[in-house]
């Protein structure tokens, strides 16, 4: 694991995060895509939403950051293709671009934003859903804390961004977005195991910075810090999941 770089395992994802694509529903509802429409999928992951988007008759192409993702999108078939949405390399071809659970992976959303109005053609949609505000507060406080015990600084070792609704909204409008709708949505979201599954999926930017025998003590000290409030009385856990939905339209000249 290199330093501060969070890495998917595929197998992994599968087992801990597929209620990620699966709570996708909603925002998938809201762009509503049409047949024939060109569509990116910005932060695609494994493609299990992309998947959804071909089937509702739509041409679709999905990027991600991450190459074992990629590979995983690629086996169903997919054009995907490993690509930072900080720098997206497209010039007005897509309809409009879909994003879910993948913007706060990029710290630089003013670059995302620009990369995404320069992808659309005038007049397209963009639409996502992404962690924002207090999202996964408790555990981000915690890893946190974790780091900076062991003499490190949590805040600089952070890969997320969880913006607020002004914020977001601002930068969309700064790119020339006219925004339609944007809310946070708190989601109580049970996990499909323990806590350990969760920081073992999501959670490796923190973790890299710590040796590898640091990681079990730790992720315990984080379980530990979260039980309380994380845990019900029947054993099962819970992420404390903030969404920021939004759909916008590019109205502003280029
Ligand atoms: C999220 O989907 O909100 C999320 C994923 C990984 C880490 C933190 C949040």
């Amino acid at each position: 694991m290199s330093v501060g770089r969070q890495s998917w395992h595929p197998e992994r994802y599968a087992r801990n995060a597929r209620f990620v694509s699966d709570l996708g529903a909603p925002v998938l509802a809201l762009l509503a895509p049409r047949r024939g429409e060109r569509i990116l999928d910005l932060g695609c992951g494994d493609g299990a939403l992309t998947e959804k988007l071909l089937a509702e008759g739509a041409e679709v192409v999905a990027v991600d950051a991450s190459p074992e993702q990629i590979s995983g999108a690629q086996a169903r078939g997919l054009d995907a293709r490993v690509m930072r949405g900080e720098a997206l390399e497209f010039e007005q071809e897509f309809d409009a671009v879909f994003s879910n659970a993948a913007l706060h992976w990029m710290k630089d959303a003013d670059a995302v934003v620009e990369g995404v109005a320069r992808a659309l053609k005038p007049g397209g949609r963009f639409v996502g859903e992404f962690g924002g505000g207090d999202n996964v507060g408790r555990l981000r406080r915690a890893l946190i804390a974790a780091l900076d015990r062991r003499g490190h600084d949590g805040a600089a070792a952070d890969p997320w961004y969880f913006p607020d609704e002004a914020e977001y909204e601002a930068k969309l409008a700064a790119a020339g977005f006219t925004v339609e709708s944007i809310e946070l949505i708190p989601r109580w979201t049970p996990l499909p195991g323990s806590i350990d599954g969760w920081l073992e999926t999501f959670s490796g930017a923190f973790l890299s910075h710590l040796l590898e025998e640091q990681h079990a003590e730790a992720m315990a000290e984080v379980r530990e810090a979260v039980r309380e409030e994380l845990q019900d009385e029947e054993g099962r856990w819970h992420a404390d999941y903030v969404r920021l939905r939004f759909a916008a339209q590019l109205t502003g000249a280029r």
